[in-house]
């Protein structure tokens, strides 16, 4: 049950510190190493390009995905709609690598790029929070979240576990390709882990932020670049979902060329800052709409933070940077929603898994 939160949502955001600790947990040999079942690493390796497929929130863990193998393996990835794909398949490489991201292990839509894919006979994975389920089945290999179940129609604990346990992968693998990674997977987990509880314990004053930005509002913007431009496309989907304010994650520089034009006076733009290489182009994006009316937001981290930034997450890993500044996108969108009297677990229109195509 969800004891004494008035909704689920809240208390599947503040169990991501524990499901964090736990991926670490279940993911570690006997010595205490991250392990991960050797074919799995095998089936990757032998592989020229890793294709990522998910719906909704599990293809936004996918783009975080994306970056790490790229990254961290130096394998290209390509991340895909699963009902785009499904009927407008791409020209695949060689030796083509799956990875299906799905919490409930359900979805229609990716389930039938899985089916062409076992027609073709190709590897596949899947990364699920459902044991049994029917990806996991039709999947050659399967990875589970232990994330514990996700009750709430808006995914939150799965997406970052999604993205731990790929970044688990992709360390496991790294390992395995003889790449040596300047940092300790498990030591930048558990940070994040920390972080994700400072995030947490900062309700009231999300809470401020939300009803000040998004009381009476529309619309409303998130940007970034890169890896805050992941981030800020899953920001904006749990925003609207649940509020029915609608929003854009958009990249930063593109706003500019045309989209801008619907930047009023106190329309809220929200900009994900946690990339150094990039931050400078992303404020002076967001300067630009707040010239023009905007209601700015700056969610940024510890050590790249300017006087008025609003949220200032603690510092952790860049690549891991996601896990942890997607929290508190997490609960402006919980906020803005209760501040609305809807109902935040069972948003109109949506089921938990979507089994129809
Ligand atoms: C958004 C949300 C959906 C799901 C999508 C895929 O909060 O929950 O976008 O992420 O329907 O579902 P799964 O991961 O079960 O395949």
């Amino acid at each position: 049950g969800k004891g004494t939160y008035p909704y689920y949502m809240l208390k599947e955001i503040d169990e991501q510190p524990a499901a964090i600790r736990r991926i670490i947990q279940e993911y570690q040999d006997d010595q205490g190493q991250l392990t991960i079942d050797s074919e799995i690493i095998a089936a990757m390796q032998a592989s020229d390009r890793i294709y990522i497929i998910g719906a909704g929130t599990s293809m936004h863990a996918g783009l975080v995905g994306q970056a790490l193998f790229e990254q961290l393996n130096g394998i290209p990835v390509e991340v895909h709609v699963a009902s785009e794909f499904a009927y407008n398949m791409p020209l695949l490489t060689e030796k083509p690598f799956f990875i299906f991201l799905s919490q409930s292990g359900e979805t229609a839509d990716s389930r039938q790029v899985l089916v062409q894919v076992n027609e073709l006979g190709y590897d596949s994975l899947t990364i699920t929070n459902v044991k049994g389920s029917t990806l996991s089945r039709e999947a050659s290999y399967t990875l589970l979240l232990h994330v514990g179940p996700e009750i709430a129609v808006a995914s939150t604990k799965a997406y970052t576990g999604q993205i731990a346990v790929m970044a688990v992968l992709a360390d496991v693998l790294a390992n395995a390709q003889g790449r040596k990674l300047d940092f300790d997977m498990e030591t930048e987990l558990s940070l994040v882990a920390n972080a994700m509880e400072t995030v947490v314990d900062d309700k009231d004053h999300l809470h401020e932020i939300a009803t000040q930005i998004f009381t009476d509002v529309r619309n409303a913007f998130y940007i970034g670049r890169g890896l805050d431009y992941y981030v800020s496309c899953e920001a904006a989907l749990k925003l609207k979902e649940i509020s029915y304010i609608q929003t854009e994650g958009f990249a930063g520089g593109e706003l500019k060329h045309g989209t801008i034009s619907l930047i009023e006076d106190g329309t809220p733009v929200l900009a994900v800052i946690s990339q150094k290489d990039t931050a400078a182009h992303t404020r002076g994006n967001l300067e630009e709409t707040r010239a023009r009316g905007a209601n700015t937001v700056v969610i940024t981290m510890e050590g790249m933070e300017r006087q008025d930034d609003q949220i200032v997450i603690p510092a952790v890993h860049s690549l891991l940077a996601p896990l942890v500044t997607v929290v508190p996108t997490q609960l402006l969108a919980y906020y803005a929603s209760l501040d609305r009297d809807l109902d935040v677990d069972k948003p109109r229109n949506l089921a938990k898994a979507v089994t129809v195509e």
